[in-house]
């Protein structure tokens, strides 16, 4: 569920008509709504009580500092995965102490910057980085909390570019090898074991490859106890996928993956933390754009409008689905028209969709892309030349802009021409 309706024959974030934003900011922009992150927020929270929980928001997914506040304000915790996305979320006065740290490849510039700052704990991937951690964390004179992301060779049955949790994925320690490594990690002087972590990919639809590996950390916290570690929090990642088409498609509820995760791990007596990023945001957004051109191609007709693949990478990189729906409200059973819907890019990847029915649209009309707001505006790229897109915030009736589009002179500003030319 999200909160972006049609109300008087045109589409609108809460209160406030896309039309109206369109008309402040210029197309293409992002639009998020307050209600929505905040629903979608709560329902993780309502899914884990009462066992003792942190839900950190994956800020990989939709990074502004407004929409982190937004979160942080209703007690979220923050998933980073770089120093940026550290200061990004201090920056949205999170406390460091609701902040987790994950990731391959954290520098011992990032471990400083985090440590210095405060963190609740680092996700740590490898051993190497476990040595690294410990190294930073002395020199410093703390002791660095961790939990060591285990690979729990399970298949997500996602796209091949969002699985994590196969072992032939680069992502944490096998989990085979879970003794020896928490043994070292144990022996390490700047460190401090609280937990295990796991994260197995992204766009789940189902819950059995989350059962598969919650069981299999369930073993290990107990086999890690029985080996004189303390395991206090498990932080079981994101992943959870959302409906990306208003048809058929009906991914697992939160209250099931609760269920699941108090039938899984729930017995343990640890503190539990999710890290979900696109349940949160991704229905929580969209992209709007303007028709430029109607095209009529050979034997096709192409829908030619100011977003491109910079701005929402998705549809060509992972071949994602995202609906594309008119702003102003088509009359109920008007006619509809097959298009491919692309960008200006000059790549013919810069494609959204192919064949995609729509209703009548012409030159200048407005279109939404729905279900934008995980992984979109923080994939974006100034390609083509083409500035960074506005974010706007909605809130109830009211709106502002919670990234402003650079100009040109701001874009051209950032190159600069060495003194032999
Ligand atoms: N935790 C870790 C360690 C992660 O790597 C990720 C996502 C998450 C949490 C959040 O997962 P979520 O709840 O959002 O599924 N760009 C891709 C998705 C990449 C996901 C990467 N990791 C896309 O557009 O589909």
């Amino acid at each position: 569920m999200d909160h972006f309706l049609y109300k008087n024959g045109t589409l609108h974030a809460e209160g406030v008509a896309i039309a109206d934003i369109a008309a402040a900011v210029g197309t293409p922009f992002y639009v998020y709504s307050t209600a929505t992150l905040t629903r979608h927020y709560s329902l993780f929270t309502e899914a884990l009580a009462p066992l003792p929980h942190m839900v950190c928001f994956a800020i990989k997914s939709l990074s502004n500092v407004a929409v982190l506040k937004t979160l942080g304000n209703l007690g979220a915790g923050m998933d980073v995965v770089s120093g940026g996305e550290y200061l990004r979320a201090k920056a949205a006065g999170v406390p460091g102490d609701r902040i987790v740290f994950s990731g391959v490849g954290k520098t011992r510039d990032e471990m400083r910057l985090a440590m210095t700052g405060g963190i609740r704990q680092f996700n740590v991937e490898s051993e190497p980085e476990m040595r690294a951690l410990s190294e930073v964390a002395v020199s410093l004179g703390v002791t660095a909390p961790i939990a060591v992301r285990v690979n729990p060779d399970v298949d997500a049955k996602t796209h091949e570019k969002i699985a994590t949790g196969k072992k032939e994925n680069k992502f944490g320690i096998p989990i085979a090898r879970a003794s020896e490594v928490y043994a070292e990690a144990a022996r390490l002087p700047g460190l401090k074991i609280v937990g295990i972590d796991v994260h197995i990919g992204s766009q789940l639809t189902e819950l059995e490859p989350f059962e598969q590996a919650y069981l299999k950390v369930a073993d290990l916290t107990r086999r890690l106890r029985s080996e004189g570690h303390t395991i206090t929090r498990l932080d079981l990642g994101g992943g959870l996928g959302i409906p990306y088409t208003r048809s058929n498609e009906a991914p697992p509820l939160p209250t099931d993956y609760g269920a699941l995760i108090k039938r899984t791990v729930g017995d343990l007596g640890c503190e539990i933390e999710i890290e979900p990023g696109r349940l949160i945001s991704g229905n929580a957004g969209l992209l709007v754009a303007s028709v430029v051109y109607v095209k009529n191609g050979e034997g096709r007709d192409f829908l030619i409008l100011d977003a491109a693949m910079n701005d929402l990478v998705r549809p060509s990189m992972y071949g994602a689905h995202h609906d594309i729906v008119p702003v102003a409200e088509p009359p109920v059973a008007a006619p509809t028209q097959e298009f491919d819907v692309v960008g200006p890019v000059c790549e013919t990847g810069d494609t959204f969709a192919k064949g995609r029915d729509l209703p009548l649209v012409a030159e200048g009309d407005l279109v939404a892309f729905r279900s934008a707001g995980a992984y979109g505006a923080v994939m974006a790229s100034e390609y083509n030349t083409r500035p960074l897109i506005p974010e706007v915030l909605v809130n109830g009736d009211q709106f502002a802009v919670i990234r402003a589009r650079p100009s040109f002179d701001e874009i051209l500003n950032r190159d600069s021409i060495p003194a032999w030319l």
